[in-house]
């Protein structure tokens, strides 16, 4: 039998590093009918919901697969078939959002303010008042492709005030960066299981303003991505319609205990905030730029620019740091060269000093073989 490798640190967005407890969790087989599955079901859902609210007023639908299921369900579902978004974009996962209003066939317009500027409220205040017909704005929190975090209760004030329904792709970033529903009005909020709650990948969910989703019969193309009818068996059965990640479901609750433990969202910025702040400082003490200002960075992913070195490639790069058991990510700029390093996950001071050391050591080995003869 071949040697068990030490398991690699992930510096990514997610997939991310798990706990050995939430993966120990995944090591009982569950019985989606049975009733302690169920119950399971029942409190993630609970457990979800109180992160945002504690009127009533939200529900949460929980999905198979990976966010981007999530996503389409949810702008397939709250969106009508006459309705129309204006699609705020600053990176990957903004541009994702167009085209899955493609694949449904539903009318959107965009505010692209390409790579990683934010979206502010006056231009959106601009389109919403010049178009009557936009019915959603879409909106993602954290920018994944490029680190950045959008001004969500800035856009949300001023989609309120213009009296139209906003939708927050908040894959990377709930769970860890405070969002409540007292505090500005949104329509869905989604993620997944496998970013700030650290469980593993398997399945999202959206959480839904109650009545968004009970006015949405009829909207959805698709059987298996209709967060209504999701909704509504569930309520009924206390069951996913279909077969559940149940082994995921159960990593999951677990992640929510040790969510809790660290002290809920607050918990969890502070010591993804700790992570970035050291990664940054200690990357640019090596001669690495970020991408964005320290304004605009969100403690969950940072973007650096790839050194112009003819000896520097991003391959090469990735190989060695693989070697020292670090795995990154690679950039999703449309315009310059880039590389990602994930703050979430069970990621402290040490694995971010390791890391530190293993770029060190890398660049170190990367100039050295060039300068061979
Ligand atoms: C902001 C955002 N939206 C959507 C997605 C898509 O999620 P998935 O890759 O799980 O489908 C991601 C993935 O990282 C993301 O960061």
């Amino acid at each position: 039998m071949a040697e068990l490798a030490i398991p690699p640190f992930l510096l990514t967005p997610g997939p991310i590093t798990t706990s050995m407890t939430v993966k120990q969790a995944m090591l009982c087989d569950w019985g989606s009918w049975d009733s302690d599955f169920r119950a399971m079901t029942r409190s993630l859902c609970e457990q979800l919901v109180a992160c945002i609210s504690d009127t009533g007023e939200f529900v949460c639908v929980p999905l198979q697969g990976s966010g981007t299921f999530a996503v389409e369900a949810t702008l397939a579902t709250l969106i009508p078939q006459q309705g129309k978004a204006l699609v705020l974009i600053n990176g990957a996962y903004g541009r994702r959002m167009t085209q899955i209003l493609d694949y449904l066939g539903r009318a959107y317009v965009v505010l692209d303010k390409g790579d990683y500027a934010p979206p502010r409220a006056d231009e959106v205040s601009a389109i919403l008042q010049q178009d009557s017909g936009i019915s959603h704005v879409l909106m993602v929190h954290c920018e994944t492709s490029s680190g950045i975090l959008n001004p969500v209760a800035e856009i949300a004030a001023i989609v309120e005030q213009h009296d139209r329904r906003l939708i927050i792709d908040s894959m990377s970033a709930f769970g860890a960066i405070d969002i409540h529903a007292t505090d500005l009005r949104f329509d869905a909020l989604i993620s997944s299981a496998n970013k700030c709650f650290e469980g593993v990948p398997g399945f999202s969910f959206a959480l839904l303003r109650r009545t968004a989703l009970e006015a949405s019969a009829g909207n959805a193309h698709s059987l298996s991505l209709d967060l209504l009818d999701q909704w509504r068996y569930m309520n009924a059965t206390e069951q996913w319609r279909f077969t559940p990640p149940t082994h995921v479901v159960a990593a999951f609750i677990q992640a929510l205990r040790e969510h809790a433990a660290e002290g809920g969202v607050a918990g969890r910025f502070t010591r993804y905030r700790r992570n970035q702040q050291r990664l940054v400082e200690g990357m640019r003490q090596l001669g690495f730029t970020t991408l964005l200002s320290d304004e605009w960075q969100s403690p969950i992913i940072v973007t650096f620019l790839s050194p112009t070195d003819h000896y520097f490639s991003f391959q090469g790069f990735y190989d060695r740091l693989k070697a020292r058991n670090y795995i990154i990510y690679p950039g999703k700029l449309t315009v310059v060269e880039s590389f990602r390093l994930g703050c979430i996950g069970q990621l402290y001071d040490a694995e971010i000093d390791g890391l530190l050391e293993a770029v060190r050591d890398v660049m170190d080995e990367l100039k050295s073989v060039q300068v061979q003869p």
